[in-house]
């Protein structure tokens, strides 16, 4: 039994970014422009991992949940839904002679907002221009984000022909109580149902999302809800911790009077879900995810290759650069992360005139390609190897140490907190340091605690 001391959550319960990308989004500038994006993705055909994995934005939610930290953009107005998606369209064709058409796609995943707020004509459009536009590997991973309340079996039957084999359901609590703190819409259909009929299809994958950290969530009654979806059974689950920042996401301040469960309280939420998923025969996967055994992620860990992007964990045989479209989508390219308009209005104006809507991005160095690297192993594979590093980068291992803020005194706080164990081949976190990851990623980040930037806490 995993038991995480409580003087560690005090200690270590700070502000630490998340690390879905390195440096992360909010070092972002403005002086990367359209101009830049451009210029990154012809020198992406260069680079390394030449697959091509895409991102579709789907921003539209009919109803606001008031702990959304997603990009979304709240209505039910068709026509915007229809000028949108042609934009997209647009997109696709102005990036499509960019890219070297001997690429191929390998992952496609729609995100939002509620991808599932479009009609399956509307999906089905946009999968059409893609399979007549790019060349794609034998067996491409094509995922989907779906709030099941938008859903039924016909809607679902027509996304796994249409080829989608993972699709994600949000379920984030089968509290009714919980749901309704929140403002979000409750399913009609029982959840178990889809995830029998996308499990009985023998064509697609099912993940249920789940967010501790709700008001109105207990230790005990969330314990039920992994419960229940361990009885339900999917291929992959995960838990998020719940992000509050209300000073980005004005909505969630609402949840600050129905009360915000305290750090200590969300831990052992997690604790629990951890121990429950584990004793089910479910592999931990990075901070949050947990997938069946024989599932590729659980794979890819225990062969020390899994990865990760803004779209989740995947492999590096699934993986490629991402090449976003629609609104705030962001482009992570092997050199450069470039992120789309925030609006709506905007983006369909930009694009209609022939312009990426490039609103700001990254150009990486190579230090901070290393930094990257360093913060993916810790963070996915919960190790890091100095003599691969080295090799990898083509340097030797003292100039690794130079080049990322290799601590010592830091590392041995770490390790004397049972976080990690450090030694002359490299570091290896420890089952209680997976708790505090982020923290140990942190330590190699020199940016970190620069003025200005917001981040969740570590818990
Ligand atoms: C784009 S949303 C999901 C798609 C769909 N709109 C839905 O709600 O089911 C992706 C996931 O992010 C998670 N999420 C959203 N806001 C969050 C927050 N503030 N903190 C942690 N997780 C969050 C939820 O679990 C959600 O299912
Ligand atoms: S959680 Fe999903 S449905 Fe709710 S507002 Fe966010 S993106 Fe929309």
């Amino acid at each position: 039994m995993i038991n995480i001391p409580e003087y560690l959550v005090d200690k270590y319960n700070v502000p630490v970014p998340r690390y879905t990308s390195y440096p992360p989004a909010n070092f972002f500038g403005k002086e990367y422009t359209e101009k830049e994006y451009r210029e990154s993705v012809i020198r992406s055909n260069q680079d390394d991992p030449k697959n091509i994995s895409i991102y579709i934005h789907i921003p539209f939610c009919p109803q606001l949940c008031y702990y959304c930290g997603c990009n979304t953009h709240i209505t039910r107005n068709e026509a915007m839904k229809s000028n949108y998606l042609e934009a997209l369209k647009q997109e696709i064709k102005m990036l499509r002679p960019l890219l070297d058409p001997n690429r191929k796609v390998s992952q496609v995943h729609w995100g939002g907002g509620t991808p599932n707020s479009l009609s399956i004509p509307q999906i089905t459009g946009i999968m059409e221009l893609l399979k007549n536009s790019f060349t794609f590997i034998e067996s491409p991973e094509i995922a989907i984000e779906c709030n099941p309340a938008h859903l039924d079996h016909a809607y679902v039957d027509s996304l796994i022909n249409l080829g989608f084999n993972r699709i994600s359901l949000g379920v984030q609590d089968f509290s009714e109580d919980v749901l309704n703190t929140v403002n979000r819409e409750i399913p009609t259909i029982p959840i178990e149902n889809f995830v029998i009929q996308i499990q009985e299809s023998g064509k697609a994958k099912v993940n249920l999302d789940f967010i501790y950290g709700l008001p109105h969530q207990t230790v005990k009654s969330f314990g039920q809800t992994i419960e229940k979806a361990l009885q339900i059974g999917p291929d992959r689950l995960v838990t998020f911790s719940y992000a509050h920042v209300p000073n980005i996401k004005k909505s969630q301040a609402i949840l600050e009077k129905a009360g915000l469960v305290g750090p200590s309280e969300k831990l052992r939420m997690f604790e629990n879900t951890y121990e429950m998923m584990k004793n089910n025969g479910y592999t931990p996967i990075g901070l949050d995810h947990f997938a069946k055994p024989d599932d590729e992620l659980a794979i890819a860990l225990n062969n020390k290759t899994l990865h990760r992007n803004f779209q989740g964990y995947c492999t590096r045989e699934t993986t490629g650069q991402v090449y976003a479209f629609g609104t705030t989508g962001i482009s992570q390219l092997e050199s450069a992360y470039a992120q789309n308009a925030k609006t709506v209005n905007g983006y369909i104006q930009a694009i209609t005139e022939g312009r990426f809507t490039t609103e700001k991005g990254y150009l990486l160095t190579s230090r901070q390609k290393l930094i990257r690297h360093v913060i993916n192993e810790i963070m996915c594979n919960y190790f890091i190897s100095w003599e691969a590093t080295a090799n990898r980068f083509n340097l030797q291992q003292s100039e690794i140490f130079n080049l990322i803020r290799y601590d010592e005194e830091q590392l041995s706080i770490f390790s004397e907190d049972g976080l990690l164990i450090s030694s002359p081949v490299g570091i290896t976190v420890t089952e209680l340091g997976r708790f505090f990851v982020r923290n140990i990623a942190a330590s190699f980040d020199p940016a970190i605690g620069q003025a200005g930037k917001t981040f969740s806490k570590a818990l």
